[in-house]
Order: C-alpha cells, then structure tokens, then sequence
C-alpha cells in the first residue's frame, strides 16, 4: 500500500477511493489504517466484508480457515481509534459524484461478480453510469450498452481503456494488497468521468519483506506465500 500511495501522489486526481477490506490478510493493519486515514485527499471510503469481521460487526462465515484467522488475528492487533474508524466505515452502495461504490455488488457487500452473466443482473438493477466494485481481487471492466448487451474483459497489466458515453460499466480496479490476477504487482485505478477513461496501474513492491512480517506474524503461511504468485 505505501507503494501504491507513494505512486498515487505523482499523479492528478479529485477523490480517493477505497472500495472496501482496508484490513484482514496482512500483517500491518494499524499501519495501512492510519495511513488511509490521514491521506491528505478527498476521500471516499466504504468498508468490505474484511473489515467487518475484524471489527466484530459479523460473522466470517464465507470465510475459509486462513481468512478467520487473519480476522481473528486482525481484532486482537488494531488500535482503538482504526477499530473505530473501520466501525464507522459506511456499508455501500454509496454514490459519490458520478459513480456508485460498493464493495461487492450494489446490492450485497459479500457477493462476488466474476462474469458477464452476473454483470448483467447488477446492470439490470441500477441505473448508475460508473459502478467500482472490489472483493474478487480481479481488475476487470464489464460494460453494456443501450441493447442490454453486456461485455466484460479483464485487464492485464497497465492499461488505458476509453470509456463510450453510451454505454455504462462496472469497474473493478484490482486489489492492493492482494492481487489475484497471476500478477503479484499491487493494483489501482484512476477512473476519469470526464475523459472517460480508466487507467490502471500495476506498482512492484517489496514481496518478501511483506512476506516476512506475515510469517513473524503468526499469520497463516499460506497468505504470504501466495503474494509471490499473485493469487
Ligand atoms: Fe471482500
């Protein structure tokens, strides 16, 4: 995430956005917490089901074992004030200027969308031009057009994509701390309403080090090792 951030600031922006699970796999969340917490920016914030497990604001029951762990682990580990600012995060969807954020869908913070189908039923039900989605850990843009028609193409590596004004999207910028996609680089967008683009950013960052602190942690091996591998 420091990174990510220290990318982030070279570049022009209005709003920073994060989409959910602040915390909940890694072994720095009071860091990563006070870190987004006083970035000095416009900051639009909802929480993921991450960091509502960590507070104690729900059961991890989707959870597999590693990840109840880490929760478990995270609860214990978080400084009064992070727990409270993660309590306070507000549960999407939230709009915000010209996008609806949320964490898993608009309609459910748990659920995860991977494919066209399941774009087209969240399409179905929201008029919003731009939704950003996190919780696959995938950057990906579904887009579908007056029709109804639906396409959606996960994005490799940097890319700039040009949105169509006629049509609207479900964007999802890829995870910071934990990308899946096969590329262990960090992951992050910055979507332009106006343009009407998305660029999106893989930054390299410190693997082993991150891995190490996991591992002291007591933390689950299985969370460091998969940093390496992006998955
Ligand atoms: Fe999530």
């Amino acid at each position: 995430m420091r990174a990510v951030l220290s990318h982030v600031r070279r570049k022009k922006f209005d709003a920073v956005v994060c989409l959910g699970d602040f915390v909940g796999y890694c072994a720095e969340p009071n860091q990563v917490v006070d870190a987004m917490r006083t970035f000095k920016a416009k900051k639009f914030y909802i929480r993921g089901n991450h960091d509502r497990v960590a507070v104690g604001l729900g059961e991890g029951s989707g959870f597999n074992p590693a990840a109840k762990i880490a929760a478990e682990w995270t609860q214990k580990h978080l400084s009064a004030p992070n727990r409270r600012f993660l309590e306070k995060l507000p549960l999407g969807p939230l709009e915000r200027d010209d996008f609806l954020l949320c964490h898993g869908s608009p309609s459910d913070e748990d659920e995860y969308v991977f494919h066209e189908g399941h774009a087209s039923r969240i399409f179905d039900s929201t008029d919003a031009s731009i939704v950003l989605y996190g919780h696959t850990h995938l950057p990906v843009i579904f887009s579908v057009d007056q029709n109804g028609r639906v396409r959606g193409s996960a994005v490799n590596g940097d890319a700039l994509v040009r949105l169509e004004r006629n049509r609207r999207y479900l964007i999802n910028p890829g995870s910071v701390g934990q990308p899946r996609d096969r590329n262990p680089r960090s992951s992050f967008a910055i979507v332009d309403s106006s343009k009407m683009t998305a660029q999106f950013f893989r930054v390299p960052y410190n693997i082993a080090k991150t891995q190490a602190a996991i591992l002291k942690a007591g933390l689950p091996a299985v969370l460091a090792n998969r940093l390496k591998w992006g998955t």
